[in-house]
């Protein structure tokens, strides 16, 4: 049974708690269900909501969800907006380009403390400041990056890289892409 208070955070935790919650969550609505819009749109709910829990900086996340591999032929290495938390954002991003494109050009994780610092970041939002961009591989194809987007400088840390990319490999696992 799929509850809206799986989203819902108790202020107060650590960030190891809610990504916990986060994870578990996130597992039990995957356990029937493959399918990546349905998968990919709670699991932003769920790391947007998470954050929002948390003390700033965390809680100044201003954006949250995903690209995937866009499936138009006249763009082989191109990405397109998955669902998300936010405003509205850029439709579609070529891998050569920006903190996305090099997240899935060289399926690394992009810690971006200070997005002006970064050559190429691509300004949806004049807001945000920083940013975590993780790749989703599967078979050995990034097929997903998770973006999230903070309107303070610094919002992300080793901890969010290693929960996000607990996460990214959870979806690769319980999604058809
Ligand atoms: N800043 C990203 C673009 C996507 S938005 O942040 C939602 C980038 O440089 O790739």
């Amino acid at each position: 049974m799929v509850h809206a208070e799986a989203s819902t955070f108790a202020n107060g935790q650590t960030k190891a708690q809610v990504y916990e919650q986060v994870l578990e969550q996130a597992e039990a609505l995957f356990e029937d269900q493959r399918n990546w819009v349905c998968n990919l749109s709670n699991a932003s709910s769920l790391i947007y909501h998470a954050l929002k829990s948390l003390p700033p900086p965390s809680s100044s996340v201003n954006w949250c969800g995903f690209y995937v591999l866009d499936p138009d032929p006249k763009k082989p290495s191109g990405l397109i907006l998955g669902p998300f938390q936010g405003h509205v954002a850029c439709q579609t991003i070529p891998f050569a380009r920006g903190v996305c494109g090099t997240a899935a050009s060289t399926q690394k994780t992009q810690l971006v403390l200070d997005v002006d610092a970064f050559p190429g970041h691509i300004a949806c939002d004049s807001n945000s400041k920083s940013e975590i961009v993780v790749p989703i591989v599967k078979d050995g194809v990034c097929v997903a990056i998770i973006d999230i987007d903070c309107a303070e400088l610094g919002g992300f840390d080793g901890e969010d890289a290693v929960a996000l990319e607990r996460m990214a490999g959870l979806l690769a696992r319980s999604c058809n892409f």
